[in-house]
């Protein structure tokens, strides 16, 4: 008997690619960017599972096309590049990658955090572009002087996994804990945490740090605007490693240029990539990386093991651990 197929939009690490094989007949795409949208078009005109990115849009033209299509296993835990509802709808399954990303994310959450407040790209490049040298001297009271987090405000806008992986850590740091999320954590886990519930409105105005850990939705698109960076202090900073729209990009490029807040460090944009002679680019006041949350070997193989589980799951008739429309 035939194995069922499965289309893969884009390498992926070995260890569930070769478990894929075992139970499949796979067919990857082979280049480093994106397939096509008519290559994908054509592709799973005949594959009963797809391991999509969060690069791919699958909407209701793909589904359509998709007539044998039974599974996708998406390789990320955000699935706003899905029509959720219309797969839904065509009895398609769709699964995704939780957990094992959490603490890649919050780390780098973290490193981002470190990097604008301590203004560590900026001194690098102060090093290597010869001003340190050109400043004469090994040292300076006044030089690149950053904000210190012990006893700063961390305000936290969406507390599932990634947002309390990144409390904990700020536990370590001696920060206070503000959080926002449609769901109140419990009160044991409140105090575990040391975090306390507040309104947007409160943890945008008392916040020394503001990250955001929320999926994209529709009422998370430009969730952050002007009037709301308008809100936070002028010292603060403002960290994005969710997905790049819950921030409105113009608006942001304001409030930097225009002092309304100090920084911001982010890993996501609303186009990715991000072109290199945009304006966030030219500021010094931003730490900028490439969608890097969950660039771990850990994190990559812990997806891909994800992947491959849900689609042979899925195959043995059994209900995947990680479907998202149940
Ligand atoms: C995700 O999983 O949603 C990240 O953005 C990529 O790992």
């Amino acid at each position: 008997m035939s194995k069922p197929r499965v289309y893969i939009t884009r390498e992926i690490p070995s260890v569930g690619l070769e478990l894929i094989k075992k139970y499949f007949e796979v067919e990857v795409w082979p280049e480093y960017w994106a397939p096509p949208r008519e290559i994908l078009l054509e592709k799973v005109k005949n594959i009963d599972g797809l391991v999509s990115l969060l690069t791919d849009k699958i909407d209701a033209e793909l589904l359509d096309k998709a007539k044998n299509l039974k599974i996708i296993s998406q390789y990320a835990v955000g699935y706003d590049n899905i029509d959720l509802s219309y797969a839904t709808k065509k009895g398609v399954y769709v699964t995704n990658t939780p957990g094992v990303l959490t603490d890649s994310t919050a780390d780098l959450t973290f490193a981002l955090i470190l990097a604008i407040t301590r203004r560590i790209v900026e001194a690098d490049k102060f090093v290597r572009d010869g001003s340190w040298e050109r400043s004469r001297t090994g040292w300076h009271p006044l030089m690149l002087l950053g904000m210190e987090l012990k006893g700063k405000t961390l305000g936290i806008i969406g507390m599932g996994r990634i947002g309390r992986a990144v409390a904990q850590r700020a536990l370590g740091f001696e920060m206070n804990i503000l959080y926002y999320d449609v769901n109140k954590l419990p009160p044991e886990e409140e105090k575990r945490l040391n975090a306390q519930y507040a309104s947007l409105e409160e943890l945008l105005e008392k916040s020394d740090v503001v990250s955001i850990h929320t999926d994209l939705n529709k009422s998370t698109y430009h969730l952050i605007n002007e009037e709301r960076l308008k809100r936070m202090k002028k010292t603060a900073y403002i960290i994005n490693v969710a997905r790049g729209p819950i921030i409105d990009t113009q608006a942001l490029v304001k409030a930097l240029k225009e002092g309304w807040i100090a920084g911001a460090g982010l890993d996501v944009f609303e186009s990715e990539p991000l072109p290199s002679n945009h304006e966030l680019t030219k500021l010094n006041n931003v730490v900028i990386v490439p969608h890097i949350g969950s660039a771990t070997h850990e994190a990559r193989n812990g997806m891909a093991m994800k992947v491959a589980t849900n689609l042979i799951e899925f195959l043995n008739g059994r209900v995947p651990p990680d479907l998202v429309n149940k």
